[in-house]
C-alpha cells in the first residue's frame, strides 16, 4: 500500500489524496428528481457521446445562468446507479466554479456505508441520515463528524459554452472497485 492508497471503511481500497484530491478521474452522468432545499432546477438530461479524458463521459448538468444561490440539482454520475448533487453554495468552496467557485457537486453515496446524504442548508453540510457523518461541500467533501473515513466523492466540473458539465469525479464512490465500470 502506497502513501496515497489506504482502506475505505466498507472494506474497499481507494486511491486517497484528501487535500484537493489531485488525482481526478474524470465522468459523466445521467439526469435525476432534485431533493433537498428550495430552489431547485429539474432539467432533463442525457449524456453526451463525448468521452473525456480516462474513459469517461461528459454529462450536461444545467446551464449556468439557472444555477441560482442555493439550487441544489439531483443528477447520476458517471452512470445511472451513481447519484450525485450539484450544489450551489453561498460562499466560495474547493474544487468551486462559476460565480465566486461557488458551485460544487458529489456523489451522494456516504463513505461510510453507501447511505445517501442530503444536504442540509442550515447547517452547510451534507448529511447521511444512517450514522450522522457530515461532509462540507465547501471543503472538497471532507468529513467534519461521524464515521466515514473519506471525503464524499467530489465531481468535477466545467463550464463550457455557458453549460455546466460534469467531467470526473475524485475519490473513489462507494461500493466500487473503480469508478467507471
Ligand atoms: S452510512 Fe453514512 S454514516 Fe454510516
Amino acid at each position: 500500500m502506497t502513501g496515497q492508497e489506504d482502506e475505505a471503511g466498507c472494506g474497499h481500497r481507494r486511491t486517497a489524496s484528501v487535500d484537493r484530491r489531485k488525482v481526478l478521474q474524470w465522468g459523466g452522468a445521467v439526469g435525476l428528481a432534485a431533493t433537498g432545499a428550495v430552489p431547485k432546477v429539474s432539467l432533463a438530461q442525457e449524456v453526451t457521446p463525448a468521452v473525456a479524458e480516462k474513459g469517461f463521459p461528459v454529462f450536461e448538468v444545467a446551464p449556468l445562468a439557472k444555477i441560482e444561490v442555493g439550487s441544489e440539482i439531483a443528477f447520476q454520475y458517471p452512470d445511472a446507479d451513481s447519484p450525485a448533487v450539484l450544489l450551489r453554495l453561498d460562499r466560495p468552496a474547493e474544487g468551486g466554479i462559476g460565480p465566486g467557485q461557488s458551485i460544487v457537486a458529489y456523489s451522494i453515496l456516504c463513505t461510510h456505508k453507501g447511505c445517501p446524504v442530503a444536504f442540509k442548508r442550515s447547517h452547510n453540510m451534507l448529511l447521511c441520515g444512517c450514522h450522522w457523518s457530515s461532509f462540507d461541500p465547501a471543503k472538497a467533501g471532507r468529513m467534519v463528524i461521524g464515521q466515514a473515513s473519506e471525503p464524499l466523492p467530489q465531481i468535477a466540473l466545467e463550464v463550457s459554452n455557458g453549460v455546466v458539465r460534469a467531467v470526473g469525479v475524485a475519490g473513489l464512490i462507494y461500493g466500487r472497485h473503480t469508478n467507471i465500470r
